[in-house]
């Protein structure tokens, strides 16, 4: 009795594993959509507002479980945020609180109590904008740089901050300012510098991704850098992340005129002047893709949204040129063994390095299968006892996940349908 007992808790184990994979919350599939701003925090990667499905502007809030990137990962929908938002900036103060900047509105994301609040910010308000970028300091301060603006043809140069206790905006220094640009990508270092790579200036042309801008946040100052090292081709709509060894991997991105070569490649910050490196594709990369968010989690670089283009460049005279190509994959690069996955881990090519986790998780699986006919033969067993026993009825559950998920028929009806909005973006 008492190991059918044991059998039995084991098939509510299995079924309560299916219900918490999907913990009470509603999600959403596929999530398509470019130009949404994101933040990673504890191994979830938010994601706010975008383009989905070819209209500008949602007001969803996305999360994804980035701790595990599996086949069954589901994009959760959290609160909305107040407004259709798209190419806004989202940064996350380190405590709770997500600051969202849309045009020249600050909202602020409580992630504790999943609450969105339209922030009532004082101070020299910067001119409304999009395509800026935004990095938040070590002090709190929310570096607001650049961007466009598409309805007055104005392109930005001047760095704003807000700041995040006084919830008041100040304009930074404008001595030595960079060229106005949009679609750049920023990073802080540890140091007080914000790098600005990349993007398009006044005159739609790329920006050499060897000249870099840098804004000193604790002396106020602007200065710049020639990196050296390999050619890396102007582009936009691209994505960095830094890694905690200094190097800044950049992934994707566009340009209308060459293909932006390399698709991936890496700055380290470590030499002076900062080098840039090239980096190959193992098999399963993304090819080229723009208007992603991207993420670490410790190991991994995450790729997930934006669109799919074959060599980085789209063609503009076709409408919805974003939407017809949308990415639905969620790719992982482990930045140890440069060995990128698609959906889930089953898609890794075995190399030396990787063997022990390989061995590792077919014996997971096979340990895993076995529970798995145990507790249903036991339970089985178990059943046909019992029901000889006492002919008492044993409830099932019906434990299917899709049962839990409720598909949301994407945000086409809520959002404005613009057409041709993708153009209206680009250069
Ligand atoms: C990062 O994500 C990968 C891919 O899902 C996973 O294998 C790895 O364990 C994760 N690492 C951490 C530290 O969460
Ligand atoms: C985090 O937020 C709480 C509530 O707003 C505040 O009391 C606390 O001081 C904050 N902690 C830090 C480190 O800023
Ligand atoms: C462009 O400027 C106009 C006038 O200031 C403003 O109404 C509009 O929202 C701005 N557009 C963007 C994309 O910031
Ligand atoms: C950057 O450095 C390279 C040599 O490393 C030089 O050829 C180039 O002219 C420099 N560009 C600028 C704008 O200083
Ligand atoms: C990119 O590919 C498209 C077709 O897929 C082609 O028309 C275009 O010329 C290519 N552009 C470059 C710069 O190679
Ligand atoms: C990954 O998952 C998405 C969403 O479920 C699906 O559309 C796509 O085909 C999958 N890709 C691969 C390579 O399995």
């Amino acid at each position: 009795m008492f190991m059918f007992m044991k059998d039995y808790m084991c098939l509510v184990l299995v079924f309560t594993w299916f219900a918490t994979t999907t913990n009470g919350a509603t999600t959403i599939s596929p999530a398509g959509r470019s130009y949404s701003s994101s933040v990673t925090i504890n191994n979830k990667l938010y994601v706010f507002g975008g383009d989905p499905f070819g209209v500008i502007g949602t007001s969803q809030t996305l999360y994804l479980d980035i701790s595990l990137i599996g086949t069954s990962n589901p994009w959760y929908l959290l609160t909305n945020i107040p407004a259709r938002v798209s190419a806004a900036n989202a940064v996350f103060d380190g405590n709770k609180t997500v600051f969202l900047i849309d045009h020249s509105i600050v909202y602020d994301y409580d992630i504790s109590i999943n609450q969105w609040h339209q922030t009532g910010a004082n101070g020299i308000i910067p001119i409304s904008r999009t395509q800026a970028t935004a990095v938040i300091d070590n002090n709190g301060k929310i570096w607001y740089f650049g961007g466009s603006n598409a309805t007055t043809n104005i392109y930005f140069n001047d760095i704003n901050y807000f700041n995040t206790i006084t919830y008041s905006w100040s304009l930074g220094s404008t001595v030595n300012a960079p060229t106005a640009r949009f679609d750049m990508v920023s990073i802080f270092l540890s140091n007080g510098l914000i790098l600005y790579i990349g993007g398009v200036d006044a005159n739609l042309n790329y920006i050499d991704m060897a000249q870099i801008p840098i804004y000193d946040t604790i002396k106020g100052s602007w200065s710049s850098m020639n990196a050296s090292g390999d050619i890396i081709q102007g582009r936009e709509l691209f994505t960095a992340v830094l890694a905690p060894d200094g190097n800044i991997i950049i992934y994707g991105g566009q340009n209308i005129k060459n293909s932006p070569i390399p698709v991936m490649a890496n700055l380290n910050t470590n030499t002076s002047p900062y080098k840039w490196t090239s980096e190959s594709l193992s098999p399963h990369a993304p090819q080229y893709i723009t208007g992603h968010v991207a993420a670490l989690n410790g190991s991994h670089m995450i790729i997930a949204l934006g669109a799919i283009s074959k060599n980085g460049t789209f063609d503009l005279s076709q409408n919805n040129a974003f939407v017809n190509n949308l990415n639905y994959d969620i790719y992982a690069l482990n930045l140890q063994t440069n060995v990128w996955s698609v959906n889930s881990s089953t898609a890794v090519t075995p190399t030396s390095t990787t063997t022990p986790y390989i061995i590792g998780a077919i014996v997971g699986i096979i340990i895993s299968v076995v529970v798995v006919i145990v507790c249903v033969l036991g339970f089985i067993i178990y059943r046909r006892y019992e029901k000889r026993k006492k002919d008492k009825e044993i409830i099932l559950i019906p434990g299917s996940r899709n049962d839990e998920i409720i598909q949301k028929p994407g945000s086409r009806d809520e959002a404005i349908p613009t057409p041709g909005s993708d153009a209206l973006r680009q250069i």
